[in-house]
């Protein structure tokens, strides 16, 4: 009996004096936006949640507040599948599991399984049940049994917290329909236009072209109701406080199932003030602040990575700041419209130019995830001013990209298709897998060996670069067997209008299986791939601790990246050399301000090589990627 109560008790002293240092901050940050309403009823389910917590989940919180940089570690590699894709359901994946640890994967982002519309469900992200797993992806039960698989071997698993909207399914937008008032305020309900047009005054739109208007117009409320993203996904008003207790409320119990990470969906949007942008207000840092304390309080194994597709200047404000944190974890969008656009263009001054301007005084904890492509399309959201300084038009840029990645521009090696696609403004994102969009398919198709080589070139340079560039890399599945587009989904009536569904296919297990076969680019692709993360893992340069900064080459098609660790101030780096042609090059670099790097002989983590900066001009291959460092 004693044995048992003593670590009990323990963990709840240290709750307890959680509670006593965070709470004051957690009360002071709840009253601006919601005065003393529902305080107490709040701290309730923080206590409630707390005690629900299992003993595995109360060591492994104490495990990770000793260890608190475990997400920054070079061996964190991400993988983000959907279950239905990869393995049909949940009680496949344990099984599959091999696969992803032979690969290298510590932590997985499984693509949205809560309960949702049968067929309208936008890939997930439209919830009507927070608690419960869709029946599609199997039961509850086989859910809980995958993430203890997953923690047996290490891998930590993160889920999508859609914290702007809910379906029309779920249950208080149901109630809402039926007339309960407490329930409509939960969301924005209007009887006339006069709010809605005003609304529209202010505030751009996401999907101008698929489901164009911020309201819908529901015939049986005879109303409007805001509906930023799809018609069937209701804007949540976190102005009234049980809104924000519930979506608390749900996000611990999520956590209390053994979710790592939670991948706060579209996070800018979540507050609305009329007469404003409606994104990135105050108030969104101010939530995103208390969610992250709550997690600090109630299940501080769990740590929150945002999803801020937005302006460079305006993503890493959602670090917060070394006092106040928000989210440990955020998406370098840019970073990766920079990456496709460097391919194009075969000129890296844009992304050495964004390099240079991530900032640096990101709080300790705070690390970018790095990705060349996910489930959502590519919009082209570089900096203007970047494009204007090397002398581009950014709309005739734009253009050029988007038809680039359609495969429509002269000479181009891509193949993709286009989504939101405004023929009044010629605004469009591209949508494609990482393969076809580096030219593996095409290749293929014209039978063309020598382009296909430099499509497996393209793809393991995107991935090592993410890799080498300060942050956790996420690969999308499929993308490390080189798997092209699937143009099936125009079959699917509830899909075919969603070209984000070209790069949503099934794993192929077949391809997957035949990874020792080098003679096939797929296996080219996962050899290389897996490895640069063989390299990576242990790795002191790589991780997520790091400064990044670029120094001039004479080439413009080939960037010089250097990473040094974000504290230690020391002249040891790595530095990374990478040729976005398909051209060999003979590069020198200006090392006139490091002459750590003039003084020594540089060797290739990969293969070996050996660089003397201060000789002769280096020579790098078509898509050659250098790790260099300093022997010890
Ligand atoms: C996020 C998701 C995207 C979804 C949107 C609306 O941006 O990544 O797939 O359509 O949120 O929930």
């Amino acid at each position: 009996m004693r044995q048992t109560a003593q670590p009990e008790q323990r963990h709840h002293r240290e709750f307890l004096s959680r509670w006593e240092s965070m709470e004051p901050t957690l009360q002071k940050l709840y009253r601006s936006l919601y005065g003393e309403v529902g305080y107490t009823q709040f701290c309730d389910m923080l206590r409630l949640r707390w005690s629900a917590r299992s003993d595995e989940l109360l060591d492994l919180d104490r495990d990770r507040l000793e260890h608190p940089t475990w997400y920054q570690e070079s061996s964190m590699i991400g993988m983000m599948l959907y279950v239905d894709n990869f393995s049909d359901t949940f009680a496949g994946m344990p099984a599959r599991l091999d696969y992803l640890e032979e690969l290298g994967v510590t932590y997985l982002h499984i693509m949205p399984v809560f309960d949702m519309p049968e067929s309208l469900n936008d890939g997930g992200y439209a919830v009507s049940d927070f608690t419960s797993i869709d029946e599609r992806f199997g039961t509850n039960e086989q859910f809980d049994t995958f993430i203890c698989a997953c923690h047996e071997r290490n891998i930590s698993v993160c889920l999508d917290f859609v914290l702007n909207h809910t379906s029309d399914e779920h249950a208080w937008a149901v109630k809402a329909r039926e007339g309960d008032k407490r329930y409509a305020s939960r969301y924005f309900i209007y009887q006339d236009r006069t709010l809605p047009d005003q609304y529209e005054q202010t505030v751009n739109e996401v999907f101008p072209v698929l489901a164009p208007g911020n309201f819908t117009y529901n015939a049986h409320m005879e109303s409007w109701v805001l509906t930023t993203f799809n018609h069937y996904q209701w804007d949540l008003n976190y102005q009234n406080p049980d809104v924000f207790r519930e979506m608390a409320s749900a996000l611990l119990q999520m956590a209390n199932r053994g979710v790592d990470i939670f991948r706060f969906d579209a996070i800018p949007y979540i507050w609305k003030q009329w007469g404003t942008s409606c994104r990135n207000l105050p108030q969104v840092h101010t939530i995103i602040r208390m969610f992250r304390i709550i997690l600090e309080l109630v299940a501080p194994a769990t740590i929150i990575k945002g999803e801020v597709v937005m302006a460079p200047q305006d993503v890493a404000p959602y670090f917060g700041t070394e006092q106040a944190p928000e989210c440990h974890l955020l998406y370098n969008v840019t970073f990766m419209v920079e990456l496709w656009n460097s391919l194009a263009t075969r000129d890296t001054r844009m992304l050495s130019s964004l390099i240079t301007d991530i900032p640096d005084n990101i709080p300790s904890g705070a690390c970018w995830v790095n990705y060349a492509r996910c489930h959502d399309d590519i919009g082209w959201g570089f900096s203007e001013d970047a494009a204007r300084t090397i002398g581009f038009d950014p709309f005739q840029h734009k253009r050029f990209l988007i038809m680039f990645y359609l495969g429509a521009y002269p000479g181009s090696f891509s193949r993709g298709e286009l989504y939101e696609s405004d023929p009044k403004t010629l605004d469009a994102r591209n949508c494609g897998t990482c393969a076809s969009l580096c030219g593996l398919e095409k290749s293929l198709q014209d039978r063309d060996e020598y382009q296909m080589e430099l499509a497996v070139k393209r793809i393991a340079l995107l991935h090592a670069f993410c890799m080498a560039a300060n942050g956790i890399p996420v690969i999308y599945s499929g993308d490390e067997i080189g798997q092209l587009n699937d143009y099936s989904y125009i079959y699917d009536m509830h899909k075919a209008r969603d070209s984000r569904y070209l790069h949503r296919q099934k794993f192929d297990w077949a391809a997957a299986s035949r990874r020792g076969d080098l003679s096939l680019p797929g296996s080219q692709v996962f050899r290389k791939i897996h490895r640069f993360i063989t390299i990576s893992k242990g790795q002191r340069f790589m991780g997520s601790s790091h400064r990044l900064s670029t120094l001039k080459t004479s080439d413009v098609g080939v960037i010089c990246m250097l990473v040094r660790p974000r504290k230690l101030e020391t002249a040891e780096m790595m530095v990374v050399l990478a040729n976005f042609t398909e051209h060999q090059k003979q590069i020198t670099i200006d090392t006139g301000g490091h002459p750590y790097m003039g003084e020594h002989t540089w060797t290739d983590l990969v293969q070996g090589k050996l660089i003397r900066f201060a000789e002769d001009p280096v020579i790098i291959g078509p898509y050659e990627i250098l790790l260099l460092t300093v022997a010890s």
